[in-house]
C-alpha cells in the first residue's frame, strides 16, 4: 500500500493546521508498516503473498485514523495506539477477504480479489489468518482491547448474516436495514474510535462519546455508498453506477422505494418489486429514482445520522482531533452532494 493514499483522506479532511496533519500522516506511517509486516509476516512465502494480497492492494486506511485520533483525547503518544491502528485494519481486511468470496466479486481496490487468485477456500483461510493476528496483537495489549476487538468481529459477523438471511417475512426492511449497517459497517468504525482511546488512556466520558460517534459516522458512511451507487460515474467511485441496483442489494433507497407510498414512485416500486433488476431496466430505474422521493428521504436520513455524529462531538474538548472528526463528517456528505 502507498502510504500516499492515507495522505489523500487526511488531506481531503482540509484541517488547516499543518502540525497536527503531519503529526498524525507520520502515524499513519508507522501503523501502515506494521501493517505490511504482518500481513506478510508468515515464514511460508505462499501463505505471506496470500495474507498480504489485500494489505498491499490499499484502501482509504480510514480506521487507523480513526484509531489515532480517538487516542488525541488521551495521551497519543503512549504505547499500544499504533498497535490498536494495525488491529482494526487488519479486521477490516480479514472481513474483505470473507465478503469477496460471500458476494463472488472478482476485484478488491482495483486488483484481482484473493478469492478470484487463490480460490475461495484459500480466500477464507487467508482472512482467517488475518483475523487470528489481529487477536494475538490485541492479547498484547491487554483485555480491553480483547474485548473490543471480539466485539467488533462478532458484530460484523452477525451484520453479515443479518444481510444473507435477509428481513424475514414479518420484520420491517428498514430497521433490517439499520441492523445489517450497524453490524457490517458501524461497528469496527466505532471500535476503531474506542481501542485509539482506550490504549491512550481516555476518560470513560470520552469513550464514550467518540464511540458513539463512530456508531453514527459508520451508518452515514455506508447510506453515502448507498447514495453513490445510484449517482456517480464510474470515473469517481471505481464502481459500475447502479452496480449494488443490479445485483438486487437492498441499500437504504431500495429499500424506501419498496416500501414508500408516493404515486410518484409507483413506477419505480414496480420495477424493484421482484427482486434483482433486470439490466434492460437499469437506465429506466436510476432515472426514476434521481426524482424519486425515496431518494430525498435517504439523504435526510443521511443528515440526520451525520447531526447525531457532530452532536456525539459537543461531549469531547476543542482539539484539532474533534475539529478532524467534524471534517470527515463534512467529507462524507460532500461526497453524495
Ligand atoms: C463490505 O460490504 C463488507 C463488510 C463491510 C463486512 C463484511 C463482513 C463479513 C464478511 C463477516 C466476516 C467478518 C470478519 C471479521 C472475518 P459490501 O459488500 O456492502 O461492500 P463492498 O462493495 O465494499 O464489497
Ligand atoms: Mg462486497
Amino acid at each position: 500500500m502507498d502510504v500516499r493514499q492515507t495522505a489523500g483522506l487526511l488531506g481531503r479532511l482540509a484541517l488547516e493546521d499543518p502540525g497536527f496533519e503531519h503529526r498524525l500522516s507520520e502515524a499513519l506511517e508507522r501503523a501502515e508498516k506494521w501493517l505490511q509486516s504482518t500481513a506478510h509476516g508468515s515464514l511460508d512465502p505462499r501463505v505471506a503473498a496470500l495474507t498480504g494480497h489485500l494489505a498491499d492492494a490499499g484502501g482509504k486506511r480510514l480506521r487507523p485514523l480513526l484509531v489515532l485520533l480517538g487516542a488525541e483525547f488521551g495521551e497519543p503518544w503512549r504505547d499500544g495506539v499504533t498497535q490498536a491502528a494495525v488491529i482494526a485494519e487488519l479486521v477490516h481486511i480479514a472481513s474483505l477477504y470473507h465478503d469477496d468470496v460471500m458476494d463472488e466479486a472478482e476485484t478488491r481496490h482495483g486488483v484481482p480479489s484473493a478469492h478470484a487468485r487463490w480460490g475461495e477456500r484459500a480466500a477464507v483461510l487467508g482472512g482467517d489468518w488475518l483475523l487470528a493476528r489481529a487477536a494475538q496483537l490485541a492479547a498484547d495489549l491487554g483485555p480491553g482491547a480483547v474485548h473490543l476487538n471480539a466485539q467488533a468481529a462478532g458484530r460484523l459477523v452477525a451484520g453479515q448474516l443479518r444481510e444473507l438471511s435477509g428481513p424475514g417475512p414479518d420484520m420491517d426492511p428498514v430497521t433490517h436495514y439499520f441492523q445489517v449497517t450497524e453490524g457490517k459497517t458501524a461497528a469496527l468504525l466505532s471500535m476503531s474510535l474506542g481501542i485509539g482511546a482506550l490504549q491512550a488512556g481516555t476518560a470513560a466520558p470520552e469513550v464514550a462519546a467518540l464511540t458513539e460517534y463512530g456508531e453514527q459516522l459508520g451508518i452515514a458512511f455506508q447510506i453515502a455508498d448507498d447514495l453513490l451507487d445510484l449517482s456517480s460515474p464510474a470515473e469517481l467511485t471505481g464502481k459500475q453506477r447502479g452496480k449494488d441496483l443490479l445485483a438486487g442489494v437492498p441499500s437504504l433507497p431500495v429499500v424506501l422505494a419498496r416500501e414508500g407510498a408516493d404515486p410518484a414512485d409507483a413506477e419505480l416500486r414496480d420495477l424493484l418489486a421482484d427482486g434483482p433488476l433486470a439490466p434492460a431496466d437499469a437506465d429506466r430505474a436510476l432515472a426514476l429514482f434521481a426524482r424519486s422521493s425515496a431518494l430525498t428521504e435517504t439523504e435526510a436520513v443521511l443528515r440526520r445520522r451525520l447531526d447525531r455524529a457532530r452532536e456525539a462531538l459537543r461531549a469531547l474538548p476543542p482539539l484539532p482531533a474533534r475539529r478532524a472528526l467534524h471534517a470527515l463528517c463534512d467529507y462524507v456528505a460532500l461526497r453524495t452532494s
